[in-house]
């Protein structure tokens, strides 16, 4: 099973690489070329992933700028978080549907989506896909140390994934998922605040952590789409 899962990850990987490159040669206009594969993305993601994607950009900028970011990192940051999850692309579905809890191996092969999506959009030395490619790789570290893939913690994490890490955490937990319902504001905001028993307040950046508890209507105000950040 598991390397199975390694083969259609690595075919993914090379197959967005070829994508990317081709985006980057055939259009002279850098920004051009990302918004292609932003598009691209949002469109082989299935409508409640695409949601996801576009919800967790606009938090992001929102933290991104009540951190005092400068205005390029701002938007490095918007762009990059709609790619967090692309290494889900080399996941089998069975697992990413599968509704209650994984076995341990399925959890060794969900978990390498960080190590995908980061693989994925290495080697492009362009600002938003270097972003993009940190972001991907390190979104599920946890400050305390006890994320993964390495077990990083505080500012050896990039400060876009912690940044993100918290947005996709909120949004998770709002949202309904094949394993879980969707929670209330107020539950989410509990949750990320005094821990849930899955969720911790010491998987945060303090300083980000305190961004969005200064934000946090805001965030609920794009949840429900009362917002079109
Ligand atoms: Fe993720
Ligand atoms: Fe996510």
């Amino acid at each position: 099973m598991l390397n199975i899962s390694h083969e259609i990850g690595l075919g993914a990987v090379a197959a967005m690489k070829r994508f990317v490159r081709r985006e980057q040669s055939t259009d002279s206009s850098r920004s051009r070329d990302v918004e292609a594969v932003l598009r691209r993305v949002t469109e082989i993601s299935d409508e409640v992933t695409a949601d996801h994607l576009m919800r967790v950009r606009k938090y992001a900028i929102l933290i991104a700028e009540q951190l005092g970011l400068g205005e390029d990192l701002q938007m490095q940051i918007y762009f990059a978080s709609q790619l967090h999850d692309i290494g889900k692309l080399a996941i089998p579905q069975e697992i990413l549907q599968k509704p209650g809890s994984f076995t341990r191996s399925e959890r060794v092969i969900m978990n390498r989506h960080t190590l995908l999506g980061g693989e994925m959009l290495s080697d492009y030395h362009f600002p938003y896909l270097e972003v993009a490619a940190e972001v991907a790789l390190y979104h599920h570290e946890h400050w305390d140390g006890t994320g993964y893939p390495y077990g990083l913690s505080g500012e050896a994490i990039p400060l876009s994934a912690r940044i993100v890490a918290v947005c996709d955490v909120y949004d998770a937990l709002r949202s309904r998922r094949p394993y879980k319902d969707s929670f209330s504001h107020d539950v989410a905001l509990t949750a990320i605040c005094d821990g849930d028993g899955w969720t911790l307040p010491e998987h945060f950046d303090p300083q980000v952590l305190a961004a969005f508890v200064t934000l946090n209507r805001w965030f609920d105000e794009i949840y429900t789409g009362r917002l079109d950040a």
